[in-house]
């Protein structure tokens, strides 16, 4: 076959002498701008697990780049005038000149022409080749000309970086923090090779501006950031070896992603390759990783199938629909972290403090959870779960190893939780006249023995007209009073489980089935509908029953009957209230602009949207035992355009906040019909992250928690202050005592009556644990 790479970085070089040492008759021509020993940048860093991999297909290359390159183990934090490091997270650097030159021997070597100093204007360049490889880079003048066939999407992030270098010599990955009187910037700093590191300066757009960078050239640059960072450089200068940018030397980092990653020019073959075809941000380093794995995978298959011209159009296919898989996952993960770097100054560096601040930067990427932490570094972790345990109150002997945070306590007013699990409200529609009975007392009861912290009672209604279905419950007589009290009586003295009341009004979606009924869940009843007050006169369905908006004296009623029930509920002796303003229902319907189209003072701004849920908050608050915490559930974002996003979910949380909140229960959607939710594990904690450490009130994250892991790790991170868990409490009540033997935590305390089943399940999970092969995820933190 005869190839040509457009481009001769990591990218095209890897894949053009992975095919020649394929079969040595192809005729593989690398064309590359540059001259052989000029490029841009310093080192480039990836894991223990790229290597592995370049091993395993060019042994001579691997050799020589272990040879050349730097391995190390640690990450180092610099903030706020501490040093913390922890172990075992496996880097390579090697200076992207080493390496660039490394393949350009191994491609002469192996008969691959390489033709510098020439600019390539377009893929028609070479009529008479089989296979064209767009490795043009960022930039790819290939990806530009067939724009409408690729489709790529480019997305400008807004924080900037400068990328530098420095003869200051550092042991570990190095991140450094520090504050300028108009906001923080941070460097990414990793040694390549024996003499030289890597210095990367990134800032928020405005911190940059406000300082004048966005005037400054690039001495003016350097100069700056050898001030800010002086202490860190100890003296050491900072280099540049981009000086042939025009315009700012302060960077956007893009985002790239192609719909197509191949085309058929009529003559040739034309396939995307590395930064051409997709990037990813450089706060997990694995650019180059991408772009070697790409190489890999388009051999892999010319191998599998036959590296002939016919082989072409299926080998490229498969090439596409394989790498699109893991390319997208690790995007994923280096989108999260690049978000992470771009609110870490005011979300987090405001906020936290040195030890949490750590373990949030090592888990920004979300694919590295406690219990990877503790695979890496066991002694830091364990240093981490005592620090963690103490500032939850625990006081511990130094021989009593400190629990996961998962199973610290957490106290709000006069009420302690003895642990972070919640069991989240889940509706089950099977009372009548809105009585709990039977059912409710076992499944509650059963939930209170599980092991979770805190019980919360479903969605429970102010009034008749109030509920979502016949089947919900309601708290507005006594007879349901005493009912509850019932329930929070058996739980109190059988478990040490904490009970709450949800308390919420249906408002436009209400008088509906049952979900097992046969038109389904948010349908009109076919009979005995009652009629229906919301914000506005908008159904939830196109289709459903249209509410009435609600006038004044609606107002004065609804608010006057949740206080009603807020004095059953504290009669009932619950130990926690949660006013309900998610999901569409009443007081949700106030807050989404999808839903409130009123245009009186309870209408139009987010702040005259929140007026009346704020009003039954304080008159809930005003008849709840001052002791006792009153949370609120909001959806935090609507997932439809123009409806609320995780911006106004923090406006959201200060305004609950400022009138005596004492946490938000951050879930999000079922506000719109038509909305289009991200599903994914943990998929709203990124909204308990943001309003915890944005709005600065506790929170409560919920959905897709469906481990031990993740709520360590939600919880280590400061990303929430409990964890509630819905769905799986459904298949297992005792979800947090499962959970606990899981990870081998033997000291959870367990009925009495089960402890027979407690030593049991702890010793099937350690032989399960045993067995198994852990695959430990080594890509940069
Ligand atoms: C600040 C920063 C830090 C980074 N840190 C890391 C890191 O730590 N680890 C990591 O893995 N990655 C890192 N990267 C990313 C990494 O540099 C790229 O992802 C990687 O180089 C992609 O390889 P590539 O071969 O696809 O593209 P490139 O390396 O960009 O190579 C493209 C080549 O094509 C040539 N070319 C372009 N157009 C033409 C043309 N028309 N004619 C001829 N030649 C042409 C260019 O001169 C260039 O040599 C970082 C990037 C930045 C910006
Ligand atoms: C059967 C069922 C009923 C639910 N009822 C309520 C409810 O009454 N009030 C509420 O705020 N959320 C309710 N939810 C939402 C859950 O509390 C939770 O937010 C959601 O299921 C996501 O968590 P999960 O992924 O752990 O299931 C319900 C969920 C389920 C599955």
């Amino acid at each position: 076959m005869k190839i040509v790479c457009i481009g001769g970085g990591p990218a095209g070089l890897y894949f053009a002498l992975l095919m020649k040492q394929l079969d040595p008759r192809h005729d593989i021509t690398v064309v590359e701008r540059n001259k052989p020993y000029d490029t841009f940048g310093w080192g480039v860093v990836f894991s223990d697990a790229t290597m592995d991999n370049m091993r395993q297909w060019d042994p001579p290359t691997a050799a020589e780049i272990q040879q050349a390159f730097n391995h190390w183990d640690d990450i180092e934090l610099k903030f706020k005038g501490r040093i913390l490091r922890s172990g075992g997270h496996g880097f390579v650097g090697i200076g992207r000149k080493k390496l660039l030159n490394i393949l350009q021997a191994r491609c002469e070597q192996l008969g691959v022409k390489l033709q510098f100093e020439t600019e390539v204007d377009s893929d028609a360049d070479f009529p008479d080749a089989d296979l064209i490889i767009a490795s043009d880079g960022i930039n790819s003048k290939v990806r530009s000309k067939y724009a409408p066939i690729f489709k790529p999407d480019i997305v400008t992030r807004p924080n900037r970086y400068i990328w530098l270098g420095t003869h200051r010599l550092y042991d570990a990955f190095t991140f450094t923090f520090e504050k300028t009187e108009h906001g923080w910037f941070q460097a990414h700093i990793y040694k390549f090779d024996a003499d030289t590191t890597t210095y990367i300066v990134e800032t928020p757009e405005h911190v940059w501006k406000a300082h004048g960078l966005d005037k400054a050239g690039m001495d003016e640059s350097i100069a700056f950031c050898e001030k800010l960072f002086a202490e860190d450089l100890q003296g050491h200068k900072l280099m540049t070896n981009a000086r042939h940018l025009r315009g700012s030397a302060w960077l956007n980092f893009q985002r790239v992603t192609c719909e197509q990653w191949s085309h058929f020019n009529g003559r040739a073959h034309v396939v995307l390759m590395g930064d051409a075809v997709h990037t990813a941000h450089f706060a997990i380093g694995s650019g180059t990783k991408l772009a070697i794995e790409d190489a890999i995978e388009l051999t892999r298959q010319f191998k599998g199938l036959g590296d002939t011209p016919e082989q072409i159009p299926e080998v490229l296919q498969r090439y596409q629909a394989l790498r699109r898989v893991d390319v997208l996952r690790l995007q994923n993960a280096a989108w999260n972290a690049m978000e992470w770097f771009e609110a870490v100054g005011e979300r987090y560096a405001d906020q936290l403090p040195p030890e949490q601040f750590m373990y949030s930067m090592l888990t920004r990427s979300q694919r590295i959870s406690h219990e990877n932490l503790r695979l890496r570094d066991k002694a830091w972790l364990k240093g981490f779960e005592r620090w963690f345990a103490e500032r939850a109150g625990l006081q511990l002997p130094a021989h009593v190893p400190a629990p996961p945070p998962m199973f610290t306590p957490y106290t709000v007013r006069a009420v302690t939780l003895k642990n972070r699990v919640v069991v989240s409200p889940m509706a089950q529609y099977s009372c009548v006249d809105g009585l709990p009975g039977d059912f409710h007392f076992v499944h509650l009861g059963a939930r209170a023995l599980g092991g979770a912290g805190m019980v919360v009672a479903e969605m429970t209604c102010p009034s008749p007209d109030a509920r979502i279905t016949p089947g919900c419950p309601g708290l507005w007589n006594e007879a349901q009073r005493d009912a509850w009290k019932r329930i929070v009586e058996v739980v109190h003295r059988q478990s040490d489980a904490k009970i709450a009341l949800q308390l919420g009004h249906a408002g436009p979606k209400g008088s509906t089935n049952a979900p097992w009924d046969a038109s389904g869940a948010d349908h009109p009843l076919p009979a005995g509908n009652w009629p229906l007050i919301a914000a506005s006169a908008l159904p939830y369905l196109d289709d459903g029953a249209v509410p009435r908006a609600m006038t004044r004296a609606d107002m004065d009623r609804v608010r006057d009957d949740f206080v009603r029930s807020t004095r059953y509920a504290a009669e009932a002796g619950f130990d926690w209230l949660e006013l309900h303003c998610a999901h569409g229902y009443l007081l949700s319907s106030f807050i989404s602009p999808l839903t409130n189209r009123r245009s009186d003072d309870y209408g139009g701004s987010l702040a005259h949207r929140l007026r009346y849920p704020l009003e039954v908050f304080a008159a809930v608050r005003e008849a709840w035992p001052k002791h006792l915490p009153l949370s609120v559930r909001i959806s935090a974002h609507d997932w439809v355009d123009g409806g609320i996003t995780p911006d106004d979910a923090v406006q959201i949380a200060r305004a609950f906040k400022d009138v005596g909140a004492d946490m938000i229960d951050c879930s999000s959607g079922q506000v719109s019909a038509l909305q289009k939710p991200t599903y994914g594990r943990m998929y709203q904690t990124p909204f308990a992250d943001r309003i915890r450490n944005e709005a600065g009130i506790a929170t409560i994250a919920v959905g897709a928690i469906s481990e031990a892991d993740h709520v360590n790790s939600i919880i280590a991170a400061g990303r929430a202050d409990l964890c509630a868990v819905a769905r799986p409490h459904l298949a297992n009540p005792a979800w947090t005592l499962t959970e606990a033997a899981k990870i081998g935590y033997t000291p959870m305390p367990w009925p009495k009556q089960y402890l027979a089943g407690k030593s049991q399940m702890e010793t099937l999970f350690a032989r399960e644990k045993a067995q198994q092969v852990v695959p430990m995820y080594r890509e940069p933190a």
